[in-house]
């Protein structure tokens, strides 16, 4: 088995088992929640600058010394932060899971194809957003998603679809073939009372009982913080939380080694197993 999926079959449930070395030596509960940092913003700020500094592919070292899981990053259309020398290097350096989120432009599963990432993760893309903006819109988009779900998979890649938690969206993944959900966590994050919140919560709740009934596995990610991650963590039922921006904002004064280890210790503190 190769070190970044390329295994005969890969399989939802095979990440855990791969013999990551950086999964080994942090992690201790391995039916905990797992940690995936997002490493695009360092990309943002070098390309501020259009130099070579600060690098994504450092930053990639970095987060799995620290205890990261997967490093995830984003190859937009517009090449505005992770650009396509980046994609060769990290694919090398990263020994823990790689997981590469993407438009389903052809351009950009063929890069997909070619680079052989553990994981795609089919995400929304629109050139005025700051970020990424809720989740894919599968059900109107079944055809396009459906294609670039063939030739990933063709390709020996783990397929996940950045979604809202709607049961439609949910269901419509596992028909369209997605191994894992990633629900959008950001109705919880962007939450303003208490009572939205707890809404949200219940919301993100029943997707992911939804997700697990439909045979899929289930990641969150977005708009999560050191302040806001511990209910969603506690949510049996989610297996990765992908963070990046609050984590890249803590590294700025404690450096991304130490900011990642907070967060994998706040995961590993409040994180409910997957299967319970
Ligand atoms: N997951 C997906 C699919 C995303 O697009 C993003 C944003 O890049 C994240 C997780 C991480 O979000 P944040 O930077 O708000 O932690």
């Amino acid at each position: 088995m190769g070190q970044t999926g390329e295994s005969d079959k890969p399989g939802i449930f095979q990440h855990r088992a791969q013999p990551f070395i950086i999964c080994r030596l942090t992690t201790g509960d391995p039916s905990l929640p797992t940690l995936g940092v997002n490493i695009d913003h360092v990309a943002t700020v070098r390309q501020a600058r259009r130099t070579d500094e600060p690098d994504p592919v450092w930053a990639a070292a970095e987060a799995q010394l620290g205890g990261a899981s997967c490093i995830t990053f984003h190859l937009r259309e517009d090449r505005r932060h992770i650009t396509d020398r980046d994609v060769p290097l990290l694919k090398e350096v990263v020994v823990c899971k790689l997981n590469m989120e993407m438009a389903i432009a052809p351009e950009i599963v063929e890069i997909a194809v070619r680079t052989k990432p553990t994981q795609c993760c089919l995400v929304p893309e629109k050139r005025e957003e700051v970020t990424t903006e809720g989740g894919l819109d599968v059900v109107r988009l079944a055809d396009r998603v459906s294609e670039a779900v063939r030739r990933l998979k063709d390709a020996g890649i783990v397929v996940s679809a950045f979604i809202e938690p709607q049961a439609g969206h949910i269901e419509k993944s596992a028909q369209l073939g997605f191994d894992v959900v990633e629900l959008w966590t950001g109705g919880y994050a962007h939450a303003r009372t208490p009572p939205e919140r707890e809404k949200a919560l219940k919301t993100l709740h029943e997707g992911v009982r939804t997700a697990i009934q439909c045979g899929l596995e289930v990641h969150g990610g977005h708009g999560l913080t050191y302040r806001n991650v511990a209910p969603v963590a506690a949510m049996p039922g989610f297996s990765e939380f992908n963070i990046g921006h609050s984590i890249i904002a803590r590294a700025v004064f404690v450096g991304l080694r130490a900011a990642v280890r907070e967060m994998k210790d706040l995961l590993d503190r409040h994180g409910a197993p997957a299967s319970a």
